[in-house]
């Protein structure tokens, strides 16, 4: 099989390499890639909202299967668009990847069908959502732009002060753009994250091993927001028992509301949860998988990725059995000093040869690219996630932060704390 993967962060490196791993794949293309990506597959310098450019390549080279690995397309309808030109494609169409697009439309859906989730409302114009506000006795209180904002969107208000400051941001100075034409206003839950991404075939749904994220940029989770620090899986609060709860009230109904609503949905559902002291809610659904969650699932993946990306497509995924490795990974970020807000791109990175002919580590790419003289330097502000896979968290997590010290870039930041959560299970 020819594959073409869409993307060029982290998260396509490691789509990319679990691909590479299929007796089934002959040939990878990555549209763009990066240079990490390079190394296992031919990049392409087409931009991933440029669907016609893609689908003409994807005609042109024979490309038996286009997987979709970013929000940003999905969610513009770039699997409608291949799809019309005859191309396979792994990743929801326009009207089921609306189930991360917009999340107003997430919200009803939960509502209607009684799937648990914070306490919202939705306002359309900044001078309700105000309204609203001053009428609030409770905080915090969590605001969200609508439409997608590069995980940046949400807010999390301390006093009326910050709500109303909040608003006028999102709608009125427009900070997102036009994810800010709508507005939901959240009830704020406390209690511990974890990342639950799935298969799901239109009705079959196959959940992965858990993940816990870290989103803000600094140790102790302070600091601003970012994409994601780092990542370990499984999460140890992830129990069974949990799990039992989440599958029968949020996982297969969420897929069944979706068929109900005529919007079958095809690919990756990623359920972004709280479990609090009255049980699992839905903080949010992504349609694609996670970055830096990719990171730490996929090395774990024993199944072959692209026979469970095909039974998704053909609806076939109740007969393929998908399975996990019993062991434990953490991926570290290393990123650009002064992510996510303004920092330098074009360092120099060295050491990455130290990865070669380490067998559970792994240095994924998300931001890089090759100078005019064949050097690997930076071109982001998530540079590269090292991810380490051992028999337990504890092993995966020394061996991440040891792995961390073969690479170095001018301004190089990271987190020192990734998976401290794990001492506390
Ligand atoms: P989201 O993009 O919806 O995942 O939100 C980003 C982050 O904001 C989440 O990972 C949570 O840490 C936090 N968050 C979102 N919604 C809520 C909520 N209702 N209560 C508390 N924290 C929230
Ligand atoms: N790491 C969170 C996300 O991919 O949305």
């Amino acid at each position: 099989m020819k594959v073409l993967i869409v993307g060029g962060g982290g998260r396509e490196h490691a789509i990319a390499r679990s691909l590479s791993l299929s007796p089934r794949v002959d040939k990878i293309y990555c549209a763009p890639g990066n240079a990490g990506i390079a190394a296992l597959a031919e990049c392409v310098p087409i931009g991933p909202m440029e669907f016609d450019k893609i689908a003409a390549f994807a005609r042109e080279q024979a490309v038996d299967l286009v997987v979709v690995g970013m929000d940003d397309p999905l969610v513009g309808g770039i699997t409608d668009v291949l799809e019309a030109e005859g191309i396979r494609v792994f990743g929801p169409r326009k009207d089921a990847a609306v189930i991360e697009g917009s999340k107003a439309f997430s919200k009803e859906l939960m509502k209607k069908y009684h799937i648990p989730t914070a306490g919202y409302e939705t306002f359309d114009d900044p001078e309700s959502a105000k309204a609203y506000i001053r009428g609030l006795g409770k905080y915090p209180v969590v605001l969200k732009a609508d439409g997608l904002a590069l995980g940046k969107g949400v807010l999390i208000c301390e006093d009326e002060e910050q709500a109303l400051a909040g608003v006028a941001e999102i709608m009125e100075e427009r900070r997102f753009g036009d994810a800010g034409n709508r507005l939901v206003v959240e009830e704020f839950l406390t209690g511990r994250e974890v990342s639950v991404l799935s298969f799901v075939d239109g009705h079959t749904i196959r959940t992965m091993t858990s993940a816990q994220d870290h989103k803000r940029a600094l140790d102790g989770d302070r600091g601003l927001n970012t994409g994601g620090m780092g990542t370990f899986s499984p999460s140890p609060f992830y129990t069974q028992e949990i799990d039992e709860i989440c599958q029968r009230t949020i996982f297969q109904p969420t897929v069944d509301a979706m068929a109900a609503e005529g919007r079958l949905f095809k690919g990756i559902i990623f359920f972004g949860l709280m479990l609090t002291a009255d049980g699992p809610r839905v903080l949010e659904y992504n349609a694609r998988f996670g970055d830096p969650e990719a990171q730490v699932v996929l090395p774990r993946l024993k199944t072959d990725l692209v026979t469970v990306m095909e039974a998704c497509i053909d609806g076939t995924l109740d007969r393929v059995p998908v399975e996990f490795e019993d062991n434990a990974a953490v991926c570290v970020v290393l990123a650009s000093g002064g992510y996510p807000a303004s920092y330098e791109k074009g360092k120099v990175i060295e050491g990455l040869d130290a990865f070669a002919d380490v067998p559970d580590c792994y240095c994924f790419h998300a931001g890089t690219r090759f100078d005019g003289d064949g050097r690997i330097v930076t071109n982001g502000g998530r540079v590269l996630g090292v991810t380490a896979v051992g028999p337990d968290l504890k092993s995966a997590r020394s061996r991440a932060y040891e792995a961390v010290k073969w690479v170095r870039f001018d301004q190089m930041m990271m987190r020192t704390d990734i998976g401290k959560a794990i001492d506390e299970a």
